[in-house]
């Protein structure tokens, strides 16, 4: 039974301080908040793959990926409204669904946050060097994308994924504290070039293009779903808001599905006028695909904002993405199930520091030698994998303590959280058959530094 220890959740909220922070979020906040985590790689790059999977109805793969992620944010939703405490879904399974389940739940999400950060830096470096092209400048194939990336070209190694994810990892290091405004302004251009394509791309569209529109079958649509799904991931960062909003019960659910909806009619219009401008096969190998559309279109100075846009709005991803995993590591190792090595901070800087520099340089070695595709089938199967627990853990809680008290309830439990599970495995059975063993290997792994390590050195035990 020590396997299903739980941490006392009352222990934990009263432990947290919750009720000391500073409650001044509002709905448009959460909203922003959301977009901000949300919008990257995925919209700018997968739509390339995305499209010569589905064709046009790469339209319909975002709707379908957003009804999984909306179903999924009603129950992460619950969550955070109830354990308002850091540490996402890691802490909310710890409380719920006991220890072993936690470190599952923490080790993918370890899994997740790094290689999200390493496939960002992939797309980043995708845009830098679209940019760089407007300007003469062409660094030697060889040196900008990982071997087997390009098909037809001899390549191997990204560097400028590479540097970047090294970069970001040594302003993590340091501390971000001083970065939130200059977030807020990232977040704002990421949006603006994304309404800017909206704008100039909808007079370019040939609807012609649009014809065979699912030329590939609804199983097209269904494994390019698997793939863009990675475009909503991040929309947990308003969850880790929720002991900072004035009135969490109204207005956690309005921010989570808010900015999903808001990125979801981002994206399928996105989408939509890519495929409409250019006839979607075109996308083969192209790593800039948004910005292609309108050098297609001859707007190629428009083409040029959209890639210098890219580039700093997908910088914020990786920030979020590279903080986000050092806090995961830092709450399993004071939860004692990681070595206490991991939580040491740093006397200055007062952050994770080792861990942050081990962890940079191990993503940033997977982003300089492992094609995107591959990067974002295995995060998306962590991902849904992590989502559907976090369903069910939503009807454990509710059957283990009835008497919590929960700003938010998920509507329509159990069904919805089942609803839920069954979209996420749907989508998990559309990703291959490598992305399978890749997360059974990884999960193997995890399992055995569990058994051999954490449950012993557990501070529960
Ligand atoms: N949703 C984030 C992106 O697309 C991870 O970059």
């Amino acid at each position: 039974m020590k396997l299903f220890r739980t941490k006392n959740i009352d222990a934990m909220i009263a432990a947290s301080g919750v009720s000391q922070l500073k409650k001044a979020l509002g709905p448009v906040d959460l909203i922003l908040m959301g977009i901000g985590a949300i919008i990257g790689t995925g919209i700018f790059v997968l739509t390339g793959t995305g499209a010569l999977t589905a064709g046009p109805a790469l339209t319909l793969s975002f709707v379908l990926a957003a009804i999984a992620c909306g179903l999924s944010a009603l129950a992460y939703a619950e969550f955070a409204s109830a354990i308002p405490v850091s540490g996402s879904i890691y802490t909310y399974s710890y409380a719920t669904l006991g220890e072993l389940v936690a470190w599952i739940i923490g080790w993918d999400l370890l899994l997740e946050y790094g290689l999200a950060a390493s496939a960002v830096s992939v797309g980043w470096s995708g845009y830098l060097q679209s940019l760089l092209h407007g300007f003469h400048i062409d660094l030697p194939t060889v040196l900008t994308a990982a071997p087997g990336a390009v098909p037809g070209k001899y390549t191997l190694i990204n560097l400028p994924a590479f540097a970047i994810m090294m970069a970001i990892t040594a302003l993590v290091s340091v501390g971000v504290a001083g970065f939130a405004r200059l977030n807020n302004v990232l977040v704002a251009i990421k949006v603006g070039i994304v309404l800017l394509f909206i704008v100039v791309g909808v007079g370019y569209v040939k609807p012609a293009n649009w014809t065979p529109f699912m030329p590939f079958g609804f199983n097209g649509v269904f494994n390019a779903a698997a793939l863009v799904f990675f475009a909503f991931i991040g929309f947990d960062a308003v969850s880790s808001a929720a002991e900072e909003v004035r009135n969490p019960k109204r207005d956690l659910p309005i921010g989570i599905i808010g900015s999903l909806a808001v990125c979801t009619l981002l994206y399928v219009a996105v989408s939509a006028i890519m495929t409409g401008i250019v006839p979607f096969a075109q996308f083969a190998g192209v790593d800039h695909p948004v910005s292609l559309a309108l050098q297609y279109a001859g707007q190629n100075w428009v083409a040029g904002f959209v890639d210098l846009g890219a580039i700093l709005g997908m910088t914020t991803v990786i920030l979020v993405m590279t903080y986000g995993q050092t806090r995961v590591i830092f709450a399993m190792s004071r939860d004692g199930l990681l070595p206490s090595g991991l939580s040491k901070v740093h006397p200055r800087f007062k952050t994770p520091w080792l861990t942050t520099w081990l962890v940079g340089f191990v993503f940033a070695i997977l982003a300089a030698l492992v094609p995107l595709n591959v990067l974002a089938e295995l995060i998306n199967i962590g991902t849904l994998a992590a989502f559907s627990l976090v369903s069910i853990s939503v009807i454990v809680l509710r059957k283990t303590r009835p008497d919590l008290h929960r700003a938010f309830r998920c509507p329509g439990v159990p069904v919805l959280p089942l609803v839920a599970v069954a979209f996420c495995v749907f989508l998990m059975c559309h990703l291959g058959a490598v992305t399978w063993t890749a997360f059974g290997i990884w999960l193997l792994i995890g399992l055995a530094i569990y058994f051999v390590y954490s449950r012993k050195h557990s501070a529960l035990a």
